[in-house]
């Protein structure tokens, strides 16, 4: 290698040296600028000047500033709109026993995108251990442990939302307990459950008469509804354990 070669040889390798020099303190700046970033994303967003409040609201208020403002626009005109004066007016009970205004609540919430993510939206568990609606002081609370509380929720959202048999009375204003006799279940319904509402095996076999064969009157009787109808989960055909037909189960 000749002298002038060397000289070049430094001059280039110089000049590179310099670049790295530039890319890292350029990389350095995207750093610094991108840690400041996360800093301010958490703490106070530009054209804010006081750190985010803490949640004040529980309950309804916390996304209905006026609850008047969510009523049905047929509903008669409410002097207070306090949330123990609504259910003092919807404490009613329907023809299968059950208390309706949570049926409409829970409807409403859980079949709307944004559906609540909870169940601690509404309601609590208060300093004795019992469950119950925020901001309703008068009523008795229930008995039970957040976890199983909690274990509800897929259910709740199934039932408003799903293309199962939950849905499908959910539509017809049947809320869990008519089918699970409790408001926490931990077991599938029996047949007599289901049979409070649909009669008795001649009862349904008569409705599918013109089926063939009849799901319902088969060399198998009495079966437990549930071996065939599941209700938070797609139905299966339990003959087709043996069988082959062309049958669909609701
Ligand atoms: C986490 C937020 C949230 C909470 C908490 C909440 N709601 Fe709602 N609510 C909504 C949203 C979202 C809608 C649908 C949009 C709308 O109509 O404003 C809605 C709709 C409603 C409706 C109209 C239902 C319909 O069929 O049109 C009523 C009534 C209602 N809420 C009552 C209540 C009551 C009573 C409470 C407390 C027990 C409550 N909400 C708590 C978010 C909430
Ligand atoms: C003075 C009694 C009264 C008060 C107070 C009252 N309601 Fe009602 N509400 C009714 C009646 C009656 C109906 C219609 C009958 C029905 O459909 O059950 C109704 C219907 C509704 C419905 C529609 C039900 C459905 O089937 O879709 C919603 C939702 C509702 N009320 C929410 C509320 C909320 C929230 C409050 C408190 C701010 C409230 N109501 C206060 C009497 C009342
Ligand atoms: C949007 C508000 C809202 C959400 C979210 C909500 N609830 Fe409710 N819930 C109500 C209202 C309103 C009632 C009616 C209370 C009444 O009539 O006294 C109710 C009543 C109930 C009751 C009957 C209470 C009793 O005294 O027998 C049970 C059980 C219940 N809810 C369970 C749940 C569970 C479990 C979840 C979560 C998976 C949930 N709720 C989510 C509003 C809500
Ligand atoms: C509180 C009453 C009630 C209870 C309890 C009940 N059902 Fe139903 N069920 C109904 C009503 C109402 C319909 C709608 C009937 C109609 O559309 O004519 C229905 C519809 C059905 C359908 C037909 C759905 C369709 O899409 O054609 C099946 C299947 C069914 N129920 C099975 C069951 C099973 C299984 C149980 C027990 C786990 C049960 N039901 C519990 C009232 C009830
Ligand atoms: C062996 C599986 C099986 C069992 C067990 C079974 N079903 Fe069904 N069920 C079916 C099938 C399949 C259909 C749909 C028939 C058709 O194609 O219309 C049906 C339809 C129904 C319908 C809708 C009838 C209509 O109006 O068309 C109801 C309601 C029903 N079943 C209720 C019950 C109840 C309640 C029980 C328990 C007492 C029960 N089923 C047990 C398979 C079964
Ligand atoms: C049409 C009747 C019906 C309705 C309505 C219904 N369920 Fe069920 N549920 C069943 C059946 C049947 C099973 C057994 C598993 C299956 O079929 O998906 C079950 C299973 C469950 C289980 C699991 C129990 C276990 O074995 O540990 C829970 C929890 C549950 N349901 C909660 C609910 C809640 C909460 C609601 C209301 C939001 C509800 N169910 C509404 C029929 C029903
Ligand atoms: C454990 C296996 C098994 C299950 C599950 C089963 N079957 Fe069968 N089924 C049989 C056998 C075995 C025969 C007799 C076949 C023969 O004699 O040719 C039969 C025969 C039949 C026949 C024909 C009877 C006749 O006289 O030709 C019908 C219809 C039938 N089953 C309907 C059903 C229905 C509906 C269900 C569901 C409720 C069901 N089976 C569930 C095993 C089963």
């Amino acid at each position: 290698m000749g002298k002038e070669e060397k000289e070049k040889e430094e001059e280039r390798e110089k000049v590179m040296s310099n670049r790295y020099i530039f890319l890292y303190s350029i990389l350095l700046c995207l750093l610094f600028y991108s840690i400041a970033g996360c800093i301010k994303k958490q703490g106070i967003l530009p054209g804010q000047e006081t750190l985010p409040k803490k949640k004040t609201q529980t309950g309804c208020a916390e996304c209905h500033e006026r609850l008047t403002e969510v009523l049905p626009e047929k509903h008669i005109s409410v002097a207070q709109e306090n949330l123990p004066s609504c259910i003092e007016c919807h404490s009613g009970k329907d023809s299968s026993g059950d208390v309706t205004f949570d049926r409409i609540i829970h409807l409403a919430h859980y079949s709307i995108e944004d559906s609540p993510e909870s169940c601690w939206s509404c309601h609590e568990i208060d300093s004795k251990g019992l469950f119950r609606l925020t901001g309703v002081e008068n009523k008795k609370g229930v008995d039970i442990e957040k976890e199983i509380v909690e274990k509800m929720n897929p259910y709740f959202l199934s039932w408003a939302t799903s293309d199962y048999l939950d849905n499908k009375h959910a539509e017809k204003n049947i809320n869990c307990r008519p089918c699970h006799d409790s408001s926490f279940p931990d077991w599938a319904p029996t047949m007599d459950e289901c049979l409070t509402c649909h009669v008795s095996y001649e009862h349904i076999s008569e409705l599918t008469k013109d089926v063939e064969p009849n799901p319902h009157l088969s060399h198998y009787i009495d079966l437990r509804c549930t071996v065939c109808h599941k209700s938070h989960e797609a139905s299966k055909l339990y003959c087709d354990k043996c069988h082959k037909f062309d049958l669909k189960v609701p």
